[in-house]
């Protein structure tokens, strides 16, 4: 079983510590910056195993070179990044399988909001780490590539189980919310998952990790093939990566 500690970094990035207890490894996914990570890690005295990047943004791989000064750890990234992340020790594929930490992780391509995106599942924790592909009620913008593939990103990742925790890259969730409340806001489940964000983010708390079940039933993102709801929304029924562009160009605009 893992612990997972939450760690700020920069504005409104996440970094997230996985520690392994039984086996003594310690991973990090997506450092942004190292300095919040090393103070983390001396309070804890861990050594740091590994890290993991789910795509070449800097503020996903900030940390990545001090981190690996200080502790020679294992650098994992995406192989179509192999020229946007220097050091790395060992490159990850769609549908691979690795260990994170001595668990059982599956890698998941998610092109989109870069074109080597990845997120990281590990279905006996019943854990997704989704950078910035998926946010609580929302998803990465569309950078590097179409549309379609975003969809058929998010697609992938509505596809795994509904007790699956995610793990985003940023809290981003109550400008998302504000968004979502706006364009769907007689949907009940969803009124009552905002008074709880509002009540978090008053507290200074994290609004992450989230539900992907409920997810599935409130984020937007995932809803373009439902008609119904595209049409509640005043937007025409369409091929659903045509609806998801639509959708994701209104919460650009808002
Ligand atoms: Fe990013």
């Amino acid at each position: 079983m893992l612990e997972i500690s939450i760690i700020n970094a920069l504005s409104d990035n996440y970094v997230y510590l996985l520690r392994n207890e039984q086996k003594n490894l310690t991973s990090v996914i997506d450092p942004g910056e190292a300095e919040p990570v090393i103070k983390f890690l001396k309070s804890k005295n861990w050594h740091l195993d590994e890290i993991i990047n789910t795509h070449h943004h800097h503020d996903h791989i900030g940390g990545n070179n001090k981190l690996l000064n200080v502790y020679k750890s294992k650098l994992i990234a995406p192989y179509y990044d192999k020229k946007r992340i220097s050091n790395v020790d060992m490159f990850v594929s769609d549908n691979e399988t690795l260990n994170i930490a001595g668990v059982f992780s599956k890698v998941i391509h998610t092109p989109g909001h870069t074109l080597g995106h990845v997120c990281f599942y590990m279905p006996e924790e019943k854990c997704l780490f989704s950078g910035d592909t998926l946010f609580y009620l929302g998803c990465g913008r569309v950078f590097e590539g179409t549309m379609d593939q975003m969809w058929s990103s998010l697609v992938k990742l509505r596809s795994l189980p509904d007790d699956t925790t995610v793990f985003c890259g940023h809290e981003y969730t109550l400008s998302n919310m504000k968004f979502v409340n706006y364009i769907d806001s007689s949907n009940t489940l969803l009124n009552k998952v905002s008074s709880d964000i509002k009540e978090k983010r008053k507290k200074g708390l994290p609004t992450v990790p989230f539900n992907l079940g409920i997810e599935k039933k409130i984020n937007p993102f995932f809803r373009a093939d439902d008609n119904s709801f595209i049409e509640s929304i005043g937007l025409s029924s369409n091929e659903a990566p045509v609806s998801f562009g639509e959708i994701r160009l209104k919460k650009d605009s808002f």
